[in-house]
């Protein structure tokens, strides 16, 4: 059963300098209890695309396609059933969390928020599922914790009240943007196991953006590579690594420490400007004459994995 399916999708910005075409055509889907990962380098638009599922995005941003949660057209809903939608569905994990925590209020207050909005639970009750959830992602005297301020938690301990937050429904899908940047590589290892455990418990399914392939191998099921608003590779986790066949993909991997630290050449496109035909062809050592020109479009390879590059189509 597909729990989100994606079709068609356009976010366009207009700015003054012209239209930025953050997401330009994206279809995708995740399955029941699948993490899809979700990876490209900065200002491909994975920010954008996650912040669109969940509708915020600021109102003169064009939003085109179909966001289908459980066949239910996200684009098409008022914002009232929308507010139902968010934190007990479909809930966000931030890639900052000191940023995205409400700085006057209590972390406790917080964690406890969901509980009150959408199961109706009076204040002392949902404070003390907020006290269940701390613990749960491992927060030290979470009885005492609850009544600080997000500035005291450390860096560590904010995103894993975070992941409290987005798990506090128990919603069927998370959308985790970046959220173990900026935490030093022990805690996030300790992050990383978190989510895999606790969505693998609540049977959660999860879209994961990340730039960092590391934790894309350890908690995804499955990969779907950008490059500049649009999907270029989709395929199983093992099979990216080890068979990766676009261009990007492959120049992507190549400049992983491990994996021979080569710099892909070139820049990324600009979202305002963006190259006529194949849109990695500026920079791609294959280019053909038609990648000029031409849109690839996805091709199935076979095994579930799709490209988009006319080496084979
Ligand atoms: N509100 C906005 N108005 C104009 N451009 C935006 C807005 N939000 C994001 N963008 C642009 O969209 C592009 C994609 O951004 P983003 O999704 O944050 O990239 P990523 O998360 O992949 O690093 C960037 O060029 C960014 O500047
Ligand atoms: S379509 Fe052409 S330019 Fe684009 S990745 Fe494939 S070979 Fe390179
Ligand atoms: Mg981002």
């Amino acid at each position: 059963m597909t729990v989100l399916s994606i079709r068609g999708l356009k976010v366009y910005f207009s700015t003054e300098d012209g239209i930025v075409k953050a997401v330009n055509g994206v279809d995708l889907d995740i399955g029941e209890n699948e993490t899809l990962g979700l990876i490209g380098e900065t200002g491909c638009g994975k920010t954008v695309l996650g912040l669109s599922i969940l509708r915020l995005l600021s109102e003169n941003t064009v939003v085109e396609g179909e966001i289908l949660y459980r066949g239910m057209d996200l684009l098409k809903l008022s914002e009232e059933e929308m507010r139902k939608i968010r934190g007990k569905e479909i809930a966000m994990i931030f890639q900052n969390a000191l940023t995205s925590m409400n700085p006057v209020l209590t972390v406790g207050t917080q964690v406890s928020e969901p509980f009150e909005l959408h199961h109706g639970l009076r204040r002392r009750d949902a404070l003390m599922k907020a006290i269940e959830m701390l613990k749960l992602v491992r927060i030290s005297s979470p009885s005492e914790r609850v009544k600080e301020y997000p500035h005291e938690f450390s860096g560590g301990m904010r995103q894993r009240a975070m992941i409290a937050m987005g798990l506090a429904c128990e919603p069927s899908l998370i959308i985790a943007d970046e959220p173990t940047t900026g935490l030093d590589v022990t805690i996030q290892a300790q992050v990383v196991e978190l989510m895999k455990e606790l969505t693998m418990r609540s049977r959660t399914s999860m879209l994961l953006i990340t730039h960092d392939l590391g934790v894309a191998a350890e908690l995804c099921d499955n990969i779907a590579v950008m490059y500049p608003g649009e999907i270029v590779e989709y395929a199983n986790t093992v099979e990216i690594f080890k068979n990766p066949k676009h261009p990007y993909t492959q120049g992507f991997l190549d400049s992983l420490p491990g994996r021979g630290l080569k710099p892909m050449e070139g820049m990324s496109p600009s979202l305002i400007n963006l190259p006529e035909g194949c849109k990695f062809h500026p920079r791609c050592p294959f280019a053909l004459e038609r990648c000029k020109r031409e849109h690839p479009r996805m091709v199935e390879i076979g095994n579930n994995h799709q490209v988009r590059c006319f080496l084979y189509d």
